[in-house]
């Protein structure tokens, strides 16, 4: 049996407990999104409402339009001169385009990329940064939100004794949880986490996907992922995306179990993609 088969099947047997919680609070709602790289159309008419607290998984095949649409969500598209949009990105009651307040939403909605990109400087000093930048420079208060943030990004008890050392010295693994901390330092209520296990090893991964489900009591997360088994595993909801259109969004059980779609069982089952 193949390993999405196994996931189907596991579906199959137990559902889901997220059923209970059906009807969560909407963090995010995007209406009618469309997105053009100058005369190029990269998403098409993205209609999806995110739940407070849960985790949704960005599933689909390269190029389809995952990083573009995650992108979105903090207007880090801004940065691309050709990008133009229309639609609309509602969060918390708020257009998010109709606001020219770009930090602010970029502090409220924090992004975890692929690769650490951590800075070239302390454990320590990695964390304080974003705080520092916002004007925090209080000793304590310092210590305090990176001791706050390391252990809530489940780092704290490797690193404790080597604040002070380079972030760079730490294995691939532990970056990717200090580059957690730092994105929960600014104390965001929404994580953007663009395939933040890709490059990790299976344990390291297990860790993040550990950590993601301790996450999700304080955090919205959207999160981009190849990795089925790791969307089903994680997630509360899925997302399929195909030709920058969503093809399906639904529980993460009924995804991998009974999609409505045939196109998505194709995906899931690993038929194509
Ligand atoms: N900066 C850019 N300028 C022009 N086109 C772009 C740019 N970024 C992405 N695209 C195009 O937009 C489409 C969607 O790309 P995107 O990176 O969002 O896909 P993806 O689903 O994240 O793929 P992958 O799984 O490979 O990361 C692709 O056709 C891509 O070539
Ligand atoms: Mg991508």
């Amino acid at each position: 049996m193949s390993v999405s088969e196994h996931v189907l099947q596991k579906y199959k047997r137990d559902k889901s407990p997220i059923l209970n919680r059906l009807d969560g609070k909407t963090k995010i709602k995007v209406e009618n999104l469309n997105l053009f790289y100058g005369e190029k159309q990269a998403l098409f008419d993205v209609s999806i409402d995110i739940k407070e607290k849960e985790i949704t998984a960005l599933i689909g095949p390269s190029g389809c339009g995952k990083s573009t649409f995650l992108r979105t969500l903090n207007r880090m598209n801004d940065l691309i001169d050709s990008v133009k949009i229309n639609g609309k990105i509602i969060i918390d009651g708020e257009d998010i385009y109709k606001s020219n307040d770009v930090i602010k939403l970029r502090t409220k909605v924090g992004m975890v990329f692929q690769k650490p990109n951590l800075f070239p400087m302390s454990i320590f000093d990695n964390i304080a940064y974003g705080p520092r930048m916002h004007g925090i420079k209080n000793k304590g208060k310092l210590e305090q939100i990176v001791e706050e943030s390391l252990r809530s990004a489940a780092i704290w008890d490797e690193v404790k004794d080597r604040l002070k050392s380079s972030a760079l010295g730490l294995s691939g693994g532990q970056q990717q949880r200090v580059a957690i901390a730092r994105t929960i330092a600014m104390k965001p209520d929404v994580i953007l986490m663009d395939e933040p296990t890709s490059a990790l090893d299976p344990i390291s991964t297990l860790k993040v996907e550990e950590l993601l489900a301790q996450m999700k009591e304080d955090f919205t997360i959207v999160i981009v992922t190849h990795n089925m088994q790791q969307a089903a595993r994680v997630s509360d909801r899925t997302a399929f995306f195909l030709n920058g259109e969503i093809i399906e969004f639904d529980e993460t059980s009924k995804i991998f179990s009974t999609p409505t779609d045939q196109r998505t069982e194709d995906y899931v089952t690993g038929r194509f993609g």
